[in-house]
């Protein structure tokens, strides 16, 4: 009963409940699977889940996945026997796996969970599907886009329930965020600037320099793809999803320019992903400096939205979006003050002259008194939980995800080659502005 109803909240501060089912849930169609009137005839069920690889992403999940009294963890596998030992402090019932095809075998697990490093992603989940098992797997999707674009036609062809790790598409705040854009409360989005700023090393201590590569595999491009498919699919998912438009073209460059500790991938990346009428989204990570954090901002020309701070601005500062008036300079200095963008202040600076002031305080997205108690996991897996139950795959969600992994995974390939890579034709979809072609054989 007490899930019920925070289920029920959630929905209605996502503006899931009183909108009309059929205005929201046609542009995020994946909710589907946590309308109530879905998930009150699944009472009563239970999905016998495996996690493969229950590190630290993966314990996290089981948490989640112990919150649902439609689910039941009844199987691990991993390599490291620490990972196994915190897993059963969660799970003390699981039977305990060291090879993920034996966990597949077992006839008595409905779904798996995959959030082993990246390079694992695509056999594993190969496999899964093939096994029959549904599939919950963490972002990124795989290792490269012909392995994305493979696994997206596993998961058609063997009609499993699959989803990805791109919990944001179950967040209030984008919920929200999204159908307000989408109203075009901001006029026509033209451009979204994504940035996810660290200052950390990304390094696990390792004792045993056996141990290296199994715990730091994020630093080495035989498993991992770096900062792109570990932070950038996340924001340029969110970016499209805006945009309701699929990028064409991608470049980019990175370098390892501060943690030169023996590392292969860079530590300072931008990719720019460009639309076919030249709008943009840009991406842009550092692991040095953490001045300014998280963030996607949604440009329209009527205003903007950080759905991560829960903020929108009117470009005016108005309501309507009347056109704004020009800043005398010192207000703009002032405001960029407030928003400690200067250290030290330029007064002499006679040729800084900016146009537009911006609306430092803004309005929340959710309401002010609204307290961030989800950032969608709990709800992706209670989504993925019901869909297992019901064996009906939301709409469009292993769309999303798919083009989440693979544009972020272009770009990498655009940094590392120097080039402007096209997506490629064969590896489209049928989804948005996307049409697939098979690729031509001479
Ligand atoms: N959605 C998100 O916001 C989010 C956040 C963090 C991590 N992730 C993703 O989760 C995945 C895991 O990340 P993590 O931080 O948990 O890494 P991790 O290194 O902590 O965990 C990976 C686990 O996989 C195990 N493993 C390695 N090889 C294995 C094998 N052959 N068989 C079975 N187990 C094996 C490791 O021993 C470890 O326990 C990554 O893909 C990462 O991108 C997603």
């Amino acid at each position: 009963m007490e899930k019920d109803l925070s289920r029920r909240d959630f929905l209605k501060n996502a503006g899931l409940i009183g909108l009309g089912a059929g205005t929201l849930l046609s542009s995020v169609p994946w909710m589907s699977a946590l309308a109530q009137e879905n998930t009150s005839k699944t009472v009563g069920e239970k999905v016998r889940i495996g996690i493969i690889g229950p590190g630290s992403r993966g314990r996290f999940l089981m948490n989640f996945i112990k919150k649902n009294s439609k689910a039941e963890i009844v199987a691990l596998c991993d390599i490291y026997q620490p990972s196994i030992d915190e897993a059963l402090k969660i799970a003390p019932k699981a039977k305990v796996y060291d090879d993920y095809r034996k966990l597949l075998e077992d006839k008595n697990i409905d779904a798996v969970f995959i959030t082993t490093p990246l390079y694992l992603h695509y056999p594993m989940a190969m496999d899964a599907l093939d096994a029959g098992k549904d599939l919950y797997l963490e972002k990124s999707m795989a290792y490269n886009v012909a392995q994305c674009f493979d696994l997206y036609q596993k998961y058609k062809s063997t009609g499993r329930i699959f989803f990805v790790g791109q919990q944001r598409l179950f967040d209030p705040r984008y919920l929200k965020a999204m159908e307000m854009i989408h109203e075009g409360r901001f006029g026509e989005i033209q451009a979204v600037r994504t940035f996810w700023f660290r200052n950390g090393s990304w390094r696990n201590k390792v004792s045993d320099p056996s141990l290296e590569r199994l715990r730091n595999w994020r630093l080495y491009k035989e498993y991992s793809r770096g900062l792109l498919t570990e932070l950038g699919g996340h924001l340029l998912q969110v970016g499209t999803w805006a945009m309701q438009k699929l990028p064409e073209q991608v470049m980019g460059a990175g370098g390892i320019t501060f943690w030169k500790d023996g590392r292969e991938v860079w530590d300072n990346v931008s990719c720019i992903f460009s639309m076919d009428d030249g709008r943009r989204i840009t991406y842009e990570s550092v692991i040095s400096n953490k001045f300014y954090g998280l963030e996607e901002q949604i440009m329209g020309n009527l205003g903007t939205v950080e759905p991560e701070k829960g903020m929108y601005y009117y470009e005016s500062g108005t309501k309507d979006g009347s056109p704004a008036k020009p800043a005398p300079g010192f207000m703009q200095m002032m405001t960029d003050v407030q928003n400690r963008i200067f250290e030290k202040l330029p007064f002499a600076g006679t040729s800084w002259e900016p146009e537009v002031a911006k609306d430092v305080k803004g309005n929340y997205i959710m309401g002010e008194d609204y307290k961030i108690t989800t950032d969608g996991t709990q709800e992706a897996i209670n989504a993925f939980i019901e869909s297992v139950i019901t064996q009906k795959q939301p709409e469009r969600i292993a769309e999303e995800c798919y083009y989440a992994s693979a544009m972020v995974l272009l770009g990498y390939d655009a940094v590392e080659q120097g080039k402007i890579l096209t997506f490629p034709h064969e590896y489209r979809l049928n989804y948005l502005n996307h049409k697939h072609q098979a690729k031509q054989t001479l």
